[in-house]
């Protein structure tokens, strides 16, 4: 008899063991067309077909239905900044413009708590509402953005990581700090918010372009002094910004060779964009078992360039998929692998379904280091799961109708699905997130 707080029927989806290659995600892709999770304490307890399943029920009928839903992983988002939502959807500029016409004055707002905190509330409903249970997240410079954010993920008991920005030059007055000072209110968060519930600490050095090397050294103390945070950084996201990173670090072979060279790469390093690698980066990355996040949406709207997914394969560097919002244009991870899918195929690389949907689960938590915890329904896991409506417009009924297969219904949802198509999140085996009420479960 299986010990269980709650018991799902239904049709599910997921990865079930981590892949180095698209042909390995397919061997281990699991579909079970009538299916049964039984959750206790937060986590899976065991995920078994109907027919295995029904005689662990206490009762007969003690299930929910919801043989008309698909149900996934929950999405994990490896790359955005929740002080952005205010302003995505920005007109005419790309990355270094785009930051100072637009991100910094929005950004500046951010000392003051309550909007940090009206703010938080906001941006968690869009994650959740989208079907996405973890992200890693950029506040702003100031330690209120990312109170205020850690306060109101703690109150879904969210897996959610974040961290305060860190920048000492080229950026407004208004943004800018000393090394000394944005190393102790680093600290100070860290020691707050690490580890508390299941909240993590990443350490946020914007870019290097906003760093002097007396910031760097003071991510490297504390990368020091607390080993299991987490990194979170910008690279090779924009040709300017690359030419930059050159004349402001001479002494650097290339744009990665910075962080490198302050030990800010390794196990639970997430650098976002990787778009004008050279060899000598990705050969980097790879060593030090770096991961990337891989943002199409932003990567299309700020005309940044196309991210490599096939050398990122054959690099054998970890990836995660992220929305990058503000820059990044929707919250949906759905859109976002189809925006991906169009980015390989500008480049002749076919993202088929169960890839694209590993991106978005057991690889960005292997990309996080967080495979262990959450991505997929193995038992023991963290019950972070998300309940998909797979036709809910005339249109998306019409195409569900004709599909034959569940890679072809995935793939139709990641091609025409949104929000619309979530119809609960849960987090920690609750149900936090559902459609019918447009709201967050009490
Ligand atoms: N590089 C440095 N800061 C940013 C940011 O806020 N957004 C994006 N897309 N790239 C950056
Ligand atoms: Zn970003």
């Amino acid at each position: 008899m299986i010990d269980y707080c709650s018991a799902l029927r239904g049709r599910f989806f997921d990865i079930a063991a981590v892949a180095d290659s698209p042909q390995e995600i397919a061997q281990h892709a699991r579909y079970l067309e009538d299916g049964l999770l039984f959750i206790a304490e937060g986590r899976i307890a065991a995920l078994m077909s109907w027919e295995e399943g029904q005689s662990h029920l206490r009762q007969p009928n003690d299930w929910t239905d919801l043989r008309d839903k698909l149900i996934v992983p929950g999405f994990i988002d490896s790359h955005l900044h929740y002080p952005q939502t205010e302003m995505m959807g920005a007109f005419g500029e790309q990355l270094l413009e785009w930051l100072t016409t637009y991100t910094f004055p929005v950004e500046g707002q951010y000392h003051n708590a309550g909007h940090a905190a009206q703010m938080s509330a906001f941006f968690l409903n869009q994650l959740l509402s989208n079907g996405t249970t973890t992200a890693l997240v950029f506040g702003t410079v100031h330690p209120e953005s990312v109170d205020a954010l850690f306060a109101a993920a703690a109150q879904h008991n969210m897996r959610l990581i974040a961290g305060k920005v860190m920048m000492d030059r080229n950026a407004p007055d208004y943004l800018t700090e000393s090394a000394e000072q944005s190393f102790r209110q680093t600290r100070e968060l860290i020691l707050r918010w690490h580890n508390h519930q299941r909240l993590g600490y990443a350490i946020t050095p914007r870019f290097a372009p906003t760093s002097t090397p007396a910031l760097l050294e003071a991510v490297q103390r504390l990368r020091e002094e607390f080993p299991d945070t987490w990194l979170h950084t910008h690279l090779s996201e924009n040709p300017q910004e690359v030419e930059w990173v050159k004349s402001l670090w001479p002494e650097h072979e290339n744009y990665l060779d910075v962080y490198h060279h302050y030990g800010l790469t390794g196990k639970r390093s997430v650098f976002a964009h990787a778009l004008h690698l050279q060899d000598a980066e990705w050969d980097c990355l790879h060593h030090s078992d770096s991961a990337v996040a891989f943002c199409p949406t932003s990567n299309l709207f700020l005309g940044s360039g196309l991210f490599r997914l096939h050398t990122c394969w054959h690099k054998q560097v970890k990836m995660g998929i992220g929305t990058d919002v503000g820059a990044g244009t929707t919250f949906s991870m759905l859109r976002t692998l189809g925006e991906a899918y169009k980015i390989g195929q500008l480049q002749s690389y076919k993202l088929c379904a169960s890839e694209a949907f590993y991106h978005a689960t057991l690889g960005g938590a292997r990309a996080l280091c967080l495979d262990d915890k959450i991505g997929n329904f193995a038992a023991g896991k963290e019950a972070d799961f998300v309940v998909l409506d797979p036709a809910v417009s005339p249109l998306q009924q019409l195409r569900d109708a004709r599909c034959h297969d569940i890679y072809e219904r995935l793939f139709m949802l990641m091609t025409l699905g949104d929000d619309r198509n979530i119809a609960q999140t849960w987090i920690n085996g609750e149900c936090a997130w559902r459609r019918d009420t447009l709201e967050v479960a009490a």
